[in-house]
């Protein structure tokens, strides 16, 4: 079956009313592929704007966090039921660097995913290993306990889109090859395949992230189990429509 290419914009907490404005009117001014699905995930403060500046019908939005339980008591944290009403169909769920930074645990991570698919988000679930853990030769593991916590409590996986960021390869300009993410993603494929069955596993898109740019995402192309890609600081520049285009 083929997996539609699945291009994520993640903005971590850059920019502004201004600049993240323009971000969104040089993308309504592209001639976008039909075929590939776009989620941009801008701070959450401005969710709102972009669902309201997006022309793209092939362009989605989504939060970068949300939290295990309903809106209540929660100072600070953003529920999923405002990521909806706020317009927003994704969340992005355990990126690393709030695996690292802010600690949160695998367990954790999963509550999110769950009660996120549970109230109707589609997420984006961020796996990948640090740098030592790679120098160990432990990737696979790492990848496959941070998969399990998940796979522990959604049986249904039609919703998630799971995202392979290498630790090491994000923001420092050294991507991982697209030979070395091939063959991680296939292991992570044949682990799904152990864990959620081979149909779904076989469904389920798997993007690559880190350092991915305007220039690079071409040679990922021929890659049969890379599904796309999740974008950090690319997405914030003219040349994220590149690497949207990177498959045609
Ligand atoms: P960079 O593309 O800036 O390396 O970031 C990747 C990432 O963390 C996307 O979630």
């Amino acid at each position: 079956m083929a997996r539609q290419f699945f291009v994520g914009g993640n903005f971590k907490a850059n920019g502004t009313k201004s600049s993240i404005t323009q971000i969104v009117e040089n993308l309504n001014t592209q001639d976008l592929p039909k075929e590939v699905e776009v989620v941009v995930c801008p701070p959450s403060l401005y969710i709102d704007l972009v669902v309201k500046e997006n022309k793209q019908p092939t362009v989605q939005v989504g939060a970068q966090n949300v939290f295990n339980k309903p809106c209540g008591a929660f100072t600070g944290e953003l529920c999923a039921e405002q990521i909806l009403d706020a317009g927003a169909k994704w969340t992005l769920t355990g990126h690393s660097e709030r695996r690292t930074i802010i600690k949160e645990s695998d367990e954790f991570i999963a509550e999110k995913t769950k009660y996120a698919l549970d109230h109707g988000l589609s997420v984006i679930l961020c796996i990948g290993e640090t740098l030592e853990e790679r120098k160990s030769g432990i990737t696979l593991q790492v990848c496959a306990r941070q998969l399990d916590a998940v796979s522990k409590i959604v049986s249904d996986w039609s919703k998630v889109v799971v995202a392979y960021e290498p630790v090491w390869a994000i923001g420092t300009g050294l991507a991982a090859t697209p030979d070395d993410a091939q063959e991680t993603h296939k292991e992570i494929r044949e682990h799904l395949v152990k864990t959620i069955g081979k149909d779904q596993a076989e469904a389920t898109r798997i993007l690559y992230g880190g350092s991915v740019n305007g220039k690079n995402a071409v040679e990922f192309k021929d890659k049969p189990d890379i599904d796309g890609f999740l974008v950090g600081g690319a997405s914030l520049k003219p040349e994220f429509v590149n690497i949207i285009k990177s498959r045609l």
